[in-house]
C-alpha cells in the first residue's frame, strides 16, 4: 500500500518547498514547445528521460510536493484520500510512451526516482533503465548483490530482510547463502552506486535529458539531468509546479505529462504500445534477474573497447 510505503520511511526534515502553484502553458505556447521537442528529440544521437513522481499521478499514485501531495496535505494536517496498492497500479500513457520511444531507438535510456514499479511493469528491460531510489518489485541479496524482480510488491521499505534465500546458483549448483532484501532507500541510505553510475553515465553522454513529473528537490539525483550540459547537450522539462532546474533548462513545459506525451508522439509519429501483460515481468511465472552488472557499466564507460563478447563473457558474473 502507498500509506505503508510513506509511514515505513523514517521522519525527514528536508522538505523543501511544497504545494506550489501550478502553471498551464496556453496552447499555441504548448504547440510550439512540443514541436520544438519533437525536433530535438529526432535529431538527438542520445536522449535520456527523467521521471519522478509526477508520471504516476494519473495511475492514482500521489506525489509529494504537488497540491495533493503527501508532504503539501501534511503541512495542511491532512492525508492523502488515496491509498492505492501498488499491486493494482498501471503502467500510465507516460510510462507507455516512453517503452514506445525506447523501442523506436528516439530514447536511449531512463532514469527514474520512482519506487512504484510502473516502468518495469511497462515492460522497460533492464539495460534501459536505472531506479535510483529503489523499486517495490525488485529483491535484492546482501551476499551476491544480485538483483530479481518480485511478482508482488514487497512488504518492507529501507533494504530490510524479505526472509526470502536468494535464489542464485553457484557454479557448483549450490544455492547462494544470501537473503533477499527490499531495494527501497530510506533517507539515510547512499544511492545504489551501480544504478547512480548507469544514470550518470548515460546522461554525460546525452545530447538531450528529458525531466517528467519531478520537482527536481531531491539530491543527488536532481543534478544529473544536468550533466548533459557538460556536452553542450540540452535539458527539457515538462512539469506543473516550477522546479529547482528551471532557470538551467533550455526549455520548461507546463501541462500535464500524458497530455505533452500524446502530442509529441503524435508529432513524432509513434504509436504508443498498450500495456501487455507477457511482458511485464511481475506477471511471469520465473523471477526475472535485474542486475547491473561490471560488464553493463565498463560497455557504458568505454563501449569501443569493452563491448566484445569474449569480455562480454569474462565478466558477466561480476556484480557491484
Ligand atoms: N510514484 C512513486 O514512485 C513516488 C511517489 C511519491 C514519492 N516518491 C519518491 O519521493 C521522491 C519525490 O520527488 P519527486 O520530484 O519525484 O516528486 P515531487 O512530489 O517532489 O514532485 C512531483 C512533481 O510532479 C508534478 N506533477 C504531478 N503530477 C503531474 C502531472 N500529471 N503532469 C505534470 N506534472 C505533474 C508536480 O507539480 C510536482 O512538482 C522521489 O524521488 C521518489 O523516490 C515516489
Ligand atoms: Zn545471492
Amino acid at each position: 500500500m502507498f500509506s505503508n510505503y510513506v509511514e515505513g520511511l523514517s521522519p525527514y526534515k528536508n522538505k523543501g518547498e511544497v504545494g506550489m502553484v501550478e502553471n498551464f502553458d496556453t496552447p499555441d505556447e504548448l504547440n510550439e514547445k512540443i514541436s520544438l521537442l519533437a525536433d530535438w528529440i529526432k535529431t538527438s544521437k542520445h536522449t535520456v528521460f527523467h521521471t519522478g513522481a509526477g508520471i504516476s499521478t494519473s495511475a492514482g499514485i500521489p506525489d509529494f510536493r504537488g497540491p495533493k501531495g503527501v508532504w503539501t496535505l501534511e503541512k495542511q494536517g491532512k492525508k492523502p484520500e488515496i491509498n492505492l496498492d501498488f499491486n493494482d497500479a498501471m503502467p500510465t500513457l507516460t510510462h507507455m510512451a516512453i517503452k514506445s520511444l525506447i523501442k523506436k531507438g528516439y530514447v536511449k535510456y531512463v532514469v527514474s526516482q520512482n519506487i512504484d514499479g510502473l516502468h518495469l511493469k511497462s515492460g522497460l528491460l533492464r539495460e534501459h533503465i536505472s531506479e535510483v531510489h529503489g523499486n517495490m518489485f525488485t529483491m535484492k541479496c546482501n551476499k551476491c548483490n544480485r538483483s530479481f524482480t518480485s511478482q508482488t510488491a514487497v512488504n518492507t521499505v529501507g533494504q530490510q530482510s524479505l526472509n526470502i534465500r536468494c535464489l542464485r546458483r553457484t557454479k557448483k549448483g549450490n544455492l547462494c547463502r544470501g537473503i533477499l532484501h527490499d531495494t527501497i532507500l530510506d533517507w539515510k541510505h547512499k544511492l545504489p552506486s551501480n544504478e547512480l553510475q548507469m544514470a550518470e553515465l548515460h546522461s554525460i553522454n546525452a545530447d538531450l535529458c528529458v525531466c517528467l513529473g519531478t520537482s527536481l528537490q531531491i539530491q543527488p539525483i536532481n543534478l544529473v539531468p544536468f550533466k548533459a550540459k557538460k556536452n553542450k547537450g540540452k535539458v527539457v522539462i515538462c512539469n506543473l509546479q516550477r522546479t529547482m532546474g528551471d532557470r538551467k533548462a533550455d526549455l520548461v513545459i507546463h501541462t500535464y505529462v500524458d497530455d505533452m506525451m500524446k502530442s509529441l508522439m503524435g508529432i513524432l509519429g509513434v504509436e504508443i504500445e498498450n500495456y501487455n501483460e507477457q511482458l511485464d515481468p511481475t506477471k511471469m511465472a520465473n523471477l526475472t534477474d535485474w542486475t547491473i552488472y561490471k560488464i553493463d557499466l565498463l560497455n557504458m564507460q568505454d563501449m569501443k573497447k569493452y563491448a566484445t563478447k569474449s569480455k562480454k563473457r569474462k565478466f558477466q558474473d561480476q556484480i557491484f
